[in-house]
């Protein structure tokens, strides 16, 4: 049995890790810090919980000095976890960071959109969580940086056709929408319901975080430097990311070789599903489940493709890609635990 400890684990990707982990046959979870509920019983909390972690009980946040289990998943924001990882990894836990604090390889380009960064020595060692395309790494890994939501979903979507060489540098245009569980638990104006119902707009245009996250993955891909245009959106539904990505293409392709491309490149990925030809994703169809479902298309009129992805942002756009991350780190089946059928009606 691998025992686990959640540090952050009052928030929604610390209680979505406790909801996928509670059906995990090889995991038990013997801790979990929280400020707010320190010496509260999980499933006091959260009734939703019960018959599930009994006698599981919130401890203060200075626990994480002093853990018993051998990996740690780290749900802090950005800034308080490079505050405690380094902590947890000189006392020889793994640990999946569910923040952005070691996803960015580039200390400066981290500080440039972030702030100051007090553990630079390890950005390099750190390895980007996305399963399909670091497994490798992910498995010798002691420190894996889970990552972000919309990067999952627009690094998925784009990483086939930038990869052969097929899309124009420059010309990426990334459209997303978010589920408001995507600004985390704590109280905020800008996603309470009564702001949130019944609207649907973009926010932070040409200044979201994950801008540089998702072009460092795309710069690998492309062996060159790759900037991208991106757009989030803010929708009145608690949780799911739909990206709509459009980039030139270097070469006249059908939307049925795009397909095939896809199709070729995502062979055997149990949590990517390239849909039909002339199919499209839906949040629906990916709902409470690790799935990033990518649908394409290929205009022949403008000359640019068109590609689609859905996840559930909590899942693998977090807590679902984590589970997964330690699957492959701690030797597990990568699928155990997270083969539901998603949520759709
Ligand atoms: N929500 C998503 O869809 C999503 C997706 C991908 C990645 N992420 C990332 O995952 C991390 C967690 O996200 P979340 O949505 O679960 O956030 P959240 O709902 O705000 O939860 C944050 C957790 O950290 C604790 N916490 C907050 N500030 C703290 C501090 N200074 N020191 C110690 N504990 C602190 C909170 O509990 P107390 O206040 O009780 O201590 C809570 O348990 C973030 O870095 C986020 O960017 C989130």
């Amino acid at each position: 049995m691998l025992i686990v400890a959640i540090v952050g684990g009052s928030g929604y990707t610390g209680l979505e890790l406790l909801r996928i982990l509670a059906a995990h046959p090889g995991v038990k979870v013997v801790e979990i810090t929280s400020r707010q509920y320190k010496e509260k019983a999980v499933a006091s909390v959260f009734p939703h919980l019960k018959g599930f972690y009994d006698g599981l009980i919130f401890s203060g946040p200075e626990k994480f000095k002093n853990l018993k289990a051998g990996l740690v998943f780290c749900a802090l924001p950005h800034g308080a976890s490079q505050e405690v990882v380094p902590v947890l990894l000189e006392s020889g836990k793994k640990v999946i960071d569910l923040s952005a604090d070691f996803r960015i390889k580039d200390a400066d380009i981290y500080e440039e959109w972030y702030e100051e960064h007090t553990a630079k020595n390890l950005l390099k060692k750190a390895v980007y969580g996305l399963p399909e395309l670091s497994r490798v790494a992910i498995k010798k890994a002691k420190l894996v940086a889970n990552p972000g939501c919309y990067p999952t979903g627009a690094i998925l979507a784009l990483y086939p056709l930038v990869k052969a060489g097929l899309v124009k540098p420059d010309s990426i245009v990334i459209d997303s929408k978010s589920g408001t569980s995507g600004a985390g638990r704590q109280a905020s104006v800008e996603t309470s319901f009564v702001e949130v119902a019944g609207a649907f707009k973009a926010y932070k245009i040409g200044s979201h975080r994950h801008t540089p996250e998702i072009e460092q993955m795309l710069t690998i891909a492309a062996k060159e430097k790759m900037s991208v245009a991106f757009t989030p959106h803010l929708l009145p539904v608690s949780r799911g990311i739909l990206t709509t990505a459009y980039a030139s293409l270097t070469k006249a392709m059908s939307a049925h070789d795009v397909h095939a491309l896809y199709a070729k490149f995502y062979k055997g990925e149990f949590f990517v599903r390239i849909m039909d030809e002339g199919r499209f994703p839906d949040i629906a169809g990916v709902r409470g489940s690790n799935f990033c479902d990518i649908g394409v298309y290929a205009d022949p009129k403008t000359k640019r493709v068109i590609i689609i992805s859905a996840i559930d942002n909590l899942v693998k756009g977090a807590s679902g890609q984590a589970v997964q991350n330690m699957n492959i780190m701690a030797g597990f089946e990568e699928t155990t635990g997270l083969k539901n059928v998603p949520m759709a009606y």
